[in-house]
């Protein structure tokens, strides 16, 4: 009975542990394929390719938000034509791994010197 118990508690256990491995993204395939997003979102120097509109800076932004907006965009939600269109392109798992990225890339905050 008692060994029943300790295998049930380790399938648990190891059912957690995959399951954690896919809520987070792999930020080295998030890389590849956040190709595309960086001509407007402007990483690594974090100013705007495009001139004619201002364009969230996507850098140490949360994985979680990163990903809800991205979720929001493809349902419809959020509405904007160009990150819909983005955003209907990519995999769950391609938005995590681009929201593990950008987190990745951390925020250097401006603080005075
Ligand atoms: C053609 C330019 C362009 C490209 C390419 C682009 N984006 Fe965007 N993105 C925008 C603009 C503009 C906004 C602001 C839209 C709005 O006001 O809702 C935005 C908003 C976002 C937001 C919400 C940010 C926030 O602060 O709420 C996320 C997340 C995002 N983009 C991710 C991506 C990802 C990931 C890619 C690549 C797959 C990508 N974008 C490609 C222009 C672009």
């Amino acid at each position: 009975m008692r060994i029943r118990i300790v295998a049930i508690a380790l399938a648990c256990a190891a059912a957690a542990v995959s399951l954690t491995a896919r809520a987070d993204g792999d930020a080295a395939k998030g890389k590849v394929a956040a190709y595309t997003c960086i001509g407007c979102h402007g990483v690594p120097n974090y100013t705007n390719v495009y001139p004619t509109y201002r364009v969230p800076q996507l850098a140490g932004q949360h994985a979680a938000y990163i990903l809800q907006a991205l979720k929001e965009y493809k349902a419809g939600d959020r509405t904007h034509k160009t990150m819909h269109a983005q955003a209907s392109s990519l995999s769950d798992q391609q938005m995590q791994d681009i929201a593990a990225y950008f987190e990745s890339l951390g925020n250097a905050p401006a603080t005075a010197q």
